[in-house]
Protein backbone atom coordinates (compact mmCIF):
# COMPACT_ATOMS: atom_id res chain seq x y z
CA UNK A 1 0.00 0.00 0.00
CA UNK A 2 1.39 3.18 -0.50
CA UNK A 3 2.58 5.76 2.09
CA UNK A 4 0.28 9.03 2.76
CA UNK A 5 2.23 12.10 3.34
CA UNK A 6 4.49 11.27 6.31
CA UNK A 7 3.59 13.28 9.42
CA UNK A 8 5.14 15.82 11.51
CA UNK A 9 7.82 13.95 14.13
CA UNK A 10 5.64 14.53 17.10
CA UNK A 11 7.36 16.41 20.32
CA UNK A 12 7.49 13.30 22.96
CA UNK A 13 9.30 14.57 25.71
CA UNK A 14 11.65 11.86 25.81
CA UNK A 15 11.87 8.08 23.98
CA UNK A 16 9.01 7.08 26.83
CA UNK A 17 5.20 7.43 26.21
CA UNK A 18 4.32 9.07 29.75
CA UNK A 19 3.41 12.39 28.10
CA UNK A 20 1.51 12.27 25.24
CA UNK A 21 0.97 15.09 22.78
CA UNK A 22 -2.56 16.10 21.94
CA UNK A 23 -1.16 16.15 18.32
CA UNK A 24 -1.09 12.53 18.59
CA UNK A 25 -5.17 12.55 18.47
CA UNK A 26 -5.44 15.90 16.06
CA UNK A 27 -2.99 15.38 13.38
CA UNK A 28 -4.59 14.43 9.76
CA UNK A 29 -1.42 12.81 9.28
CA UNK A 30 -0.55 11.30 11.76
CA UNK A 31 -4.05 9.64 11.86
CA UNK A 32 -3.78 8.61 7.77
CA UNK A 33 -0.52 6.64 9.32
CA UNK A 34 -2.64 5.10 11.72
CA UNK A 35 -5.14 3.89 9.49
CA UNK A 36 -2.45 2.13 7.06
CA UNK A 37 0.25 0.49 9.55
CA UNK A 38 -2.90 -0.55 12.10
CA UNK A 39 -5.84 -0.86 10.45
CA UNK A 40 -4.75 -2.22 6.65
CA UNK A 41 -1.87 -3.83 7.31
CA UNK A 42 0.17 -6.16 9.83
CA UNK A 43 -3.12 -6.24 12.44
CA UNK A 44 -6.40 -8.76 12.54
CA UNK A 45 -9.45 -6.28 13.29
CA UNK A 46 -12.76 -7.25 14.18
CA UNK A 47 -15.18 -7.35 12.57
CA UNK A 48 -18.37 -9.07 14.18
CA UNK A 49 -19.42 -12.58 15.60
CA UNK A 50 -20.78 -15.91 13.67
CA UNK A 51 -23.81 -15.81 15.79
CA UNK A 52 -24.67 -12.67 13.52
CA UNK A 53 -24.50 -14.55 10.47
CA UNK A 54 -25.89 -17.90 11.23
CA UNK A 55 -27.10 -18.87 7.81
CA UNK A 56 -25.95 -19.77 4.91
CA UNK A 57 -26.35 -16.17 2.76
CA UNK A 58 -26.52 -14.11 6.25
CA UNK A 59 -24.44 -10.85 6.11
CA UNK A 60 -23.38 -8.19 8.02
CA UNK A 61 -22.01 -4.73 6.84
CA UNK A 62 -19.38 -3.30 9.06
CA UNK A 63 -16.20 -1.38 8.92
CA UNK A 64 -12.35 -2.12 9.44
CA UNK A 65 -10.50 1.59 10.15
CA UNK A 66 -12.60 3.55 7.35
CA UNK A 67 -13.18 0.90 4.71
CA UNK A 68 -16.13 -0.47 4.33
CA UNK A 69 -16.24 -4.58 4.77
CA UNK A 70 -19.28 -7.31 4.72
CA UNK A 71 -18.91 -10.34 6.83
CA UNK A 72 -21.14 -13.15 4.60
CA UNK A 73 -21.42 -16.65 5.04
CA UNK A 74 -21.21 -19.01 1.99
CA UNK A 75 -23.59 -21.84 1.08
CA UNK A 76 -20.92 -23.85 2.27
CA UNK A 77 -20.81 -22.59 5.66
CA UNK A 78 -18.02 -20.63 5.27
CA UNK A 79 -17.22 -17.18 6.22
CA UNK A 80 -15.74 -14.67 4.07
CA UNK A 81 -14.97 -10.72 4.48
CA UNK A 82 -15.00 -8.78 1.40
CA UNK A 83 -14.29 -5.36 0.79
CA UNK A 84 -17.27 -3.52 0.07
CA UNK A 85 -15.75 -2.00 -3.17
CA UNK A 86 -17.14 -2.98 -6.33
CA UNK A 87 -14.51 -4.13 -8.81
CA UNK A 88 -16.56 -2.34 -11.90
CA UNK A 89 -15.98 1.45 -10.97
CA UNK A 90 -15.59 0.65 -7.23
CA UNK A 91 -18.87 1.84 -6.04
CA UNK A 92 -19.96 0.84 -1.92
CA UNK A 93 -22.55 -1.49 -3.36
CA UNK A 94 -23.81 -2.97 -0.14
CA UNK A 95 -26.36 -0.82 1.50
CA UNK A 96 -28.11 -2.69 4.16
CA UNK A 97 -26.70 -3.35 7.57
CA UNK A 98 -27.30 -7.05 7.36
CA UNK A 99 -29.36 -8.99 5.97
CA UNK A 100 -29.56 -12.79 3.56
CA UNK A 101 -28.58 -12.84 -0.03
CA UNK A 102 -28.02 -15.67 -2.62
CA UNK A 103 -25.27 -13.38 -4.33
CA UNK A 104 -24.38 -9.58 -4.77
CA UNK A 105 -25.44 -7.48 -7.03
CA UNK A 106 -23.83 -3.96 -7.43
CA UNK A 107 -26.65 -1.16 -8.10
CA UNK A 108 -24.80 0.73 -10.77
CA UNK A 109 -24.20 -1.67 -13.45
CA UNK A 110 -25.49 -4.61 -11.95
CA UNK A 111 -22.59 -6.68 -11.70
CA UNK A 112 -23.17 -9.87 -9.53
CA UNK A 113 -20.73 -11.33 -7.58
CA UNK A 114 -21.03 -14.99 -5.69
CA UNK A 115 -21.14 -14.78 -2.11
CA UNK A 116 -17.52 -15.64 -1.87
CA UNK A 117 -16.77 -12.83 -3.97
CA UNK A 118 -16.05 -13.98 -7.50
CA UNK A 119 -17.62 -12.00 -9.99
CA UNK A 120 -20.45 -13.71 -11.71
CA UNK A 121 -22.45 -11.90 -14.04
CA UNK A 122 -21.45 -8.70 -16.42
CA UNK A 123 -24.44 -7.39 -17.93
CA UNK A 124 -23.69 -6.70 -21.77
CA UNK A 125 -20.45 -8.34 -21.35
CA UNK A 126 -20.55 -9.31 -24.88
CA UNK A 127 -21.61 -6.21 -26.22
CA UNK A 128 -25.19 -5.90 -28.27
CA UNK A 129 -25.66 -8.25 -31.39
CA UNK A 130 -27.22 -5.71 -34.49
CA UNK A 131 -29.38 -6.89 -37.11
CA UNK A 132 -26.79 -7.30 -39.41
CA UNK A 133 -24.78 -9.60 -37.04
CA UNK A 134 -22.59 -7.44 -36.18
CA UNK A 135 -21.84 -6.65 -32.61
CA UNK A 136 -21.25 -2.91 -30.51
CA UNK A 137 -19.47 -2.62 -27.39
CA UNK A 138 -19.36 -5.07 -24.53
CA UNK A 139 -16.19 -5.95 -22.28
CA UNK A 140 -12.59 -6.69 -24.34
CA UNK A 141 -12.61 -10.56 -26.11
CA UNK A 142 -9.81 -11.21 -22.97
CA UNK A 143 -11.56 -9.65 -20.14
CA UNK A 144 -11.63 -12.69 -17.35
CA UNK A 145 -13.69 -12.18 -14.46
CA UNK A 146 -12.07 -14.07 -12.28
CA UNK A 147 -9.22 -11.08 -12.46
CA UNK A 148 -12.03 -9.21 -10.91
CA UNK A 149 -13.34 -10.84 -7.53
CA UNK A 150 -14.03 -8.79 -4.33
CA UNK A 151 -11.28 -7.96 -2.14
CA UNK A 152 -11.12 -10.72 -0.11
CA UNK A 153 -9.53 -10.74 3.53
CA UNK A 154 -7.51 -12.88 5.30
CA UNK A 155 -9.62 -14.08 7.95
CA UNK A 156 -9.72 -15.66 11.80
CA UNK A 157 -12.44 -17.31 14.08
CA UNK A 158 -11.54 -18.43 17.24
CA UNK A 159 -14.48 -19.36 19.97
CA UNK A 160 -17.42 -17.83 17.92
CA UNK A 161 -15.67 -14.52 16.90
CA UNK A 162 -14.53 -13.56 13.57
CA UNK A 163 -11.52 -10.95 12.68
CA UNK A 164 -10.00 -10.22 9.32
CA UNK A 165 -7.14 -8.27 7.81
CA UNK A 166 -6.06 -6.77 4.16
CA UNK A 167 -2.78 -8.15 4.87
CA UNK A 168 -1.66 -11.56 3.60
CA UNK A 169 1.45 -11.58 5.36
CA UNK A 170 -0.27 -11.00 8.87
CA UNK A 171 0.86 -12.84 11.83
CA UNK A 172 -1.46 -16.10 12.59
CA UNK A 173 -4.35 -14.54 14.83
CA UNK A 174 -2.51 -16.91 18.31
CA UNK A 175 0.34 -15.08 17.84
CA UNK A 176 -1.45 -11.76 17.34
CA UNK A 177 -2.81 -11.94 20.95
CA UNK A 178 -0.09 -13.70 22.51
CA UNK A 179 -0.04 -16.30 24.98
CA UNK A 180 -1.75 -13.83 27.88
CA UNK A 181 -4.56 -12.36 26.39
CA UNK A 182 -5.52 -15.40 23.84
CA UNK A 183 -6.10 -17.16 27.77
CA UNK A 184 -8.27 -14.18 28.57
CA UNK A 185 -10.16 -14.23 25.08
CA UNK A 186 -10.56 -17.76 25.80
CA UNK A 187 -11.85 -17.36 28.95
CA UNK A 188 -14.73 -15.10 27.31
CA UNK A 189 -14.96 -17.54 24.24
CA UNK A 190 -14.31 -20.80 25.01
CA UNK A 191 -16.25 -23.05 22.36
CA UNK A 192 -19.67 -22.19 23.30
CA UNK A 193 -22.18 -21.60 21.08
CA UNK A 194 -23.03 -17.15 21.50
CA UNK A 195 -26.40 -15.99 21.05
CA UNK A 196 -26.91 -12.50 19.90
CA UNK A 197 -28.86 -10.25 22.25
CA UNK A 198 -28.94 -7.11 20.71
CA UNK A 199 -26.77 -3.85 19.59
CA UNK A 200 -26.05 -0.47 19.87
CA UNK A 201 -24.59 2.07 18.04
CA UNK A 202 -23.22 6.15 18.59
CA UNK A 203 -20.89 8.29 17.03
CA UNK A 204 -18.62 10.00 19.63
CA UNK A 205 -16.56 13.32 18.51
CA UNK A 206 -13.03 11.96 19.73
CA UNK A 207 -10.09 10.45 18.60
CA UNK A 208 -10.12 6.37 18.15
CA UNK A 209 -7.27 5.79 20.60
CA UNK A 210 -9.01 7.61 23.17
CA UNK A 211 -12.00 4.52 23.89
CA UNK A 212 -8.58 2.01 23.88
CA UNK A 213 -6.90 4.54 26.56
CA UNK A 214 -10.37 4.41 28.38
CA UNK A 215 -10.11 0.39 28.48
CA UNK A 216 -6.51 0.97 29.41
CA UNK A 217 -7.28 2.88 32.04
CA UNK A 218 -8.71 1.14 35.42
CA UNK A 219 -7.99 4.54 37.10
CA UNK A 220 -10.66 6.41 36.33
CA UNK A 221 -13.90 4.30 36.25
CA UNK A 222 -13.50 4.32 40.25
CA UNK A 223 -13.81 7.87 40.75
CA UNK A 224 -15.53 8.85 36.99
CA UNK A 225 -18.54 6.24 37.39
CA UNK A 226 -20.62 7.04 40.60
CA UNK A 227 -22.63 3.62 39.29
CA UNK A 228 -19.84 1.62 39.60
CA UNK A 229 -18.38 3.00 42.81
CA UNK A 230 -21.53 3.12 44.95
CA UNK A 231 -21.90 -0.57 43.99
CA UNK A 232 -19.03 -1.74 44.57
CA UNK A 233 -18.59 -3.19 40.68
CA UNK A 234 -15.05 -1.65 40.13
CA UNK A 235 -12.96 0.08 42.93
CA UNK A 236 -9.94 0.83 43.57
CA UNK A 237 -9.79 -1.32 46.77
CA UNK A 238 -11.00 -4.34 44.56
CA UNK A 239 -8.46 -6.79 43.77
CA UNK A 240 -7.13 -6.97 40.55
CA UNK A 241 -4.42 -7.23 37.75
CA UNK A 242 -3.45 -5.91 34.78
CA UNK A 243 -1.61 -7.84 31.98
CA UNK A 244 -0.24 -7.07 28.59
CA UNK A 245 0.94 -9.11 25.69
CA UNK A 246 4.78 -9.08 24.98
CA UNK A 247 4.18 -5.69 22.70
CA UNK A 248 2.33 -3.84 25.63
CA UNK A 249 -0.52 -3.15 22.18
CA UNK A 250 -3.45 -5.43 23.61
CA UNK A 251 -4.70 -6.04 27.41
CA UNK A 252 -6.47 -7.72 30.11
CA UNK A 253 -7.67 -5.65 33.43
CA UNK A 254 -9.19 -8.33 35.78
CA UNK A 255 -11.11 -7.41 38.74
CA UNK A 256 -13.15 -8.99 41.59
CA UNK A 257 -15.78 -7.45 43.16
CA UNK A 258 -15.81 -6.82 46.78
CA UNK A 259 -16.77 -4.25 49.49
CA UNK A 260 -20.19 -3.04 47.70
CA UNK A 261 -21.73 -0.30 49.31
CA UNK A 262 -18.84 -0.90 52.52
CA UNK A 263 -17.48 2.62 53.34
CA UNK A 264 -13.38 2.18 53.18
CA UNK A 265 -10.82 4.21 51.45
CA UNK A 266 -13.07 5.29 48.27
CA UNK A 267 -15.85 6.85 50.72
CA UNK A 268 -13.46 10.36 50.61
CA UNK A 269 -14.69 9.73 46.47
CA UNK A 270 -17.17 12.50 45.39
CA UNK A 271 -18.88 10.04 43.24
CA UNK A 272 -19.43 7.38 46.29
CA UNK A 273 -22.82 7.63 47.23
CA UNK A 274 -23.29 5.99 49.91
CA UNK A 275 -27.13 6.85 50.58
CA UNK A 276 -27.85 5.81 46.96
CA UNK A 277 -30.65 3.11 46.19
CA UNK A 278 -31.48 1.32 43.50
CA UNK A 279 -35.75 1.46 42.81
CA UNK A 280 -34.70 -1.59 41.17
CA UNK A 281 -32.55 -3.91 42.47
CA UNK A 282 -32.78 -6.80 39.66
CA UNK A 283 -29.99 -4.49 38.63
CA UNK A 284 -27.61 -6.02 40.76
CA UNK A 285 -28.78 -9.28 40.69
CA UNK A 286 -25.18 -10.55 39.64
CA UNK A 287 -25.30 -14.65 39.45
CA UNK A 288 -21.63 -15.63 39.46
CA UNK A 289 -20.98 -18.52 36.70
CA UNK A 290 -18.53 -21.35 36.61
CA UNK A 291 -16.45 -19.98 33.79
CA UNK A 292 -15.87 -16.81 35.32
CA UNK A 293 -13.11 -18.94 37.15
CA UNK A 294 -12.15 -22.19 35.86
CA UNK A 295 -9.42 -23.59 34.04
CA UNK A 296 -9.79 -20.81 31.05
CA UNK A 297 -8.88 -18.21 33.69
CA UNK A 298 -5.45 -17.83 33.08
CA UNK A 299 -2.61 -16.99 36.03
CA UNK A 300 -4.96 -17.21 38.69
CA UNK A 301 -2.79 -17.82 41.92
CA UNK A 302 -4.27 -19.79 44.73
CA UNK A 303 -6.74 -18.64 46.50
CA UNK A 304 -7.02 -15.50 44.26
CA UNK A 305 -10.87 -14.18 44.16
CA UNK A 306 -12.54 -15.19 41.44
CA UNK A 307 -12.75 -12.11 38.61
CA UNK A 308 -16.20 -10.70 38.14
CA UNK A 309 -15.14 -7.85 35.24
CA UNK A 310 -12.48 -8.41 32.62
CA UNK A 311 -11.94 -5.72 30.07
CA UNK A 312 -10.14 -6.92 27.26
CA UNK A 313 -8.65 -4.30 24.78
CA UNK A 314 -7.44 -6.21 21.59
CA UNK A 315 -5.70 -3.15 19.38
CA UNK A 316 -6.57 -1.09 17.23
CA UNK A 317 -10.31 -2.38 16.95
CA UNK A 318 -12.10 -4.01 19.65
CA UNK A 319 -12.59 -4.32 23.33
CA UNK A 320 -13.97 -7.55 24.99
CA UNK A 321 -16.43 -6.81 27.91
CA UNK A 322 -17.22 -8.87 31.31
CA UNK A 323 -18.81 -6.76 33.70
CA UNK A 324 -20.31 -9.67 35.63
CA UNK A 325 -23.37 -11.06 33.84
CA UNK A 326 -23.04 -8.54 31.20
CA UNK A 327 -21.11 -9.56 27.98
CA UNK A 328 -20.24 -7.88 24.77
CA UNK A 329 -17.83 -6.49 22.18
CA UNK A 330 -16.92 -2.82 21.87
CA UNK A 331 -15.90 -2.01 18.01
CA UNK A 332 -13.98 0.78 17.22
CA UNK A 333 -14.41 2.03 13.38
CA UNK A 334 -12.56 5.59 13.04
CA UNK A 335 -13.98 8.34 11.03
CA UNK A 336 -10.95 11.30 10.62
CA UNK A 337 -8.73 11.86 13.86
CA UNK A 338 -11.18 13.74 15.61
CA UNK A 339 -14.35 10.93 15.26
CA UNK A 340 -15.51 7.47 16.01
CA UNK A 341 -18.09 4.52 15.69
CA UNK A 342 -18.46 2.44 18.49
CA UNK A 343 -20.86 -0.41 18.09
CA UNK A 344 -21.44 -3.00 20.95
CA UNK A 345 -22.83 -5.72 20.64
CA UNK A 346 -24.79 -7.46 23.65
CA UNK A 347 -24.50 -11.73 23.77
CA UNK A 348 -25.42 -14.38 25.80
CA UNK A 349 -24.40 -18.26 25.26
CA UNK A 350 -26.82 -21.04 23.99
CA UNK A 351 -26.77 -22.78 26.84
CA UNK A 352 -28.47 -19.52 29.13
CA UNK A 353 -31.64 -20.07 30.51
CA UNK A 354 -34.33 -17.52 30.46
CA UNK A 355 -33.95 -15.66 33.44
CA UNK A 356 -29.56 -15.78 32.29
CA UNK A 357 -30.78 -14.14 29.57
CA UNK A 358 -33.00 -11.60 30.89
CA UNK A 359 -30.39 -10.80 33.20
CA UNK A 360 -27.71 -10.15 30.82
CA UNK A 361 -30.27 -7.64 29.46
CA UNK A 362 -30.92 -5.97 32.20
CA UNK A 363 -26.87 -5.57 33.05
CA UNK A 364 -26.83 -4.10 29.84
CA UNK A 365 -28.37 -1.22 30.73
CA UNK A 366 -24.99 -0.51 32.29
CA UNK A 367 -23.63 -0.14 28.66
CA UNK A 368 -24.00 1.29 25.06
CA UNK A 369 -24.61 5.04 24.45
CA UNK A 370 -27.10 6.42 27.88
CA UNK A 371 -25.49 3.14 29.67
CA UNK A 372 -25.30 4.26 33.62
CA UNK A 373 -21.50 3.89 33.48
CA UNK A 374 -20.30 4.08 29.88
CA UNK A 375 -22.24 7.48 28.82
CA UNK A 376 -19.60 8.85 31.22
CA UNK A 377 -16.98 7.81 28.93
CA UNK A 378 -18.37 8.83 25.81
CA UNK A 379 -18.25 12.53 27.71
CA UNK A 380 -14.91 12.71 28.99
CA UNK A 381 -13.51 11.31 25.62
CA UNK A 382 -15.50 14.14 23.62
CA UNK A 383 -14.43 16.80 26.43
CA UNK A 384 -10.72 15.87 26.15
CA UNK A 385 -11.32 15.94 22.21
CA UNK A 386 -12.53 19.46 22.66
CA UNK A 387 -8.78 20.57 24.51
CA UNK A 388 -6.70 18.75 22.00
CA UNK A 389 -8.17 20.07 19.25
CA UNK A 390 -8.15 24.06 20.50
CA UNK A 391 -4.74 23.70 22.44
CA UNK A 392 -1.50 23.51 20.37
CA UNK A 393 1.43 22.12 22.00
CA UNK A 394 -0.32 20.66 24.88
CA UNK A 395 0.61 17.07 26.46
CA UNK A 396 -1.47 14.58 28.25
CA UNK A 397 -0.12 13.23 31.61
CA UNK A 398 0.07 9.48 32.19
CA UNK A 399 2.69 8.73 34.83
CA UNK A 400 0.31 7.43 37.31
CA UNK A 401 2.46 4.38 38.81
CA UNK A 402 5.41 5.36 37.42
CA UNK A 403 7.21 6.06 33.78
CA UNK A 404 7.77 2.30 32.97
CA UNK A 405 5.67 -0.06 31.33
CA UNK A 406 4.44 -3.74 33.16
CA UNK A 407 1.94 -5.89 34.57
CA UNK A 408 0.81 -5.25 37.74
CA UNK A 409 -1.17 -6.42 40.44
CA UNK A 410 -3.33 -3.74 41.37
CA UNK A 411 -5.14 -0.10 39.75
CA UNK A 412 -3.72 2.42 40.28
CA UNK A 413 -1.33 2.92 37.48
CA UNK A 414 -1.54 3.98 33.41
CA UNK A 415 0.98 1.93 32.68
CA UNK A 416 -1.83 -0.35 29.85
CA UNK A 417 -1.93 3.48 27.75
CA UNK A 418 2.51 3.85 28.13
CA UNK A 419 2.79 0.36 26.63
CA UNK A 420 0.35 1.15 24.19
CA UNK A 421 2.23 4.16 23.26
CA UNK A 422 5.37 1.95 23.32
CA UNK A 423 4.33 -0.22 20.58
CA UNK A 424 2.45 2.62 19.12
CA UNK A 425 6.19 4.70 18.67
CA UNK A 426 7.33 1.74 17.11
CA UNK A 427 4.90 1.11 14.33
CA UNK A 428 4.14 4.62 13.71
CA UNK A 429 8.02 5.73 14.11
CA UNK A 430 9.42 3.56 11.32
CA UNK A 431 10.87 4.27 8.68
CA UNK A 432 8.41 2.69 5.20
FE1 LIG B 1 -20.62 -1.64 -9.67
FE2 LIG B 1 -20.54 -0.55 -12.08
S1 LIG B 1 -19.82 0.26 -10.19
S2 LIG B 1 -21.43 -2.42 -11.48
FE1 LIG C 1 -15.32 4.16 32.06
Amino acid sequence: MSATTAPEPLAWADDGTHRIPFAAYTDEAIYRRELERFFYRGHWCYVGLEAEVPKPGDFKRTAIGERSVILVRDAQGGLNVLENVCAHRGMRFCRERHGNRKNFVCPYHQWGYSLKGELQGVPFRRGLRQPDGTVHGGMPADFDTAEHSLNRLQVAVRGGVVFASFDPAVEPFEDYLGPEILGWFDRLFNGRELVLLGTNRQRIPGNWKLMQENIKDPYHPGLLHTWFVTFGLWRADNQSRLRMDARHRHAAMISSRGNAGKASEVSNVSSFKANMQLHDASFLDIVPEPWWGGPNAPDMPDGAPVPTAVMTTIFPSVILQQQVNSVSTRHIQPRGPGEFDFVWTHFGFADDDEAMTQRRLRQANLFGPAGFVSADDGEVIEFSQQAFAATPGGEALAELGGRDVGDTEHMLTETLIRGMYRYWRDVMEAPE
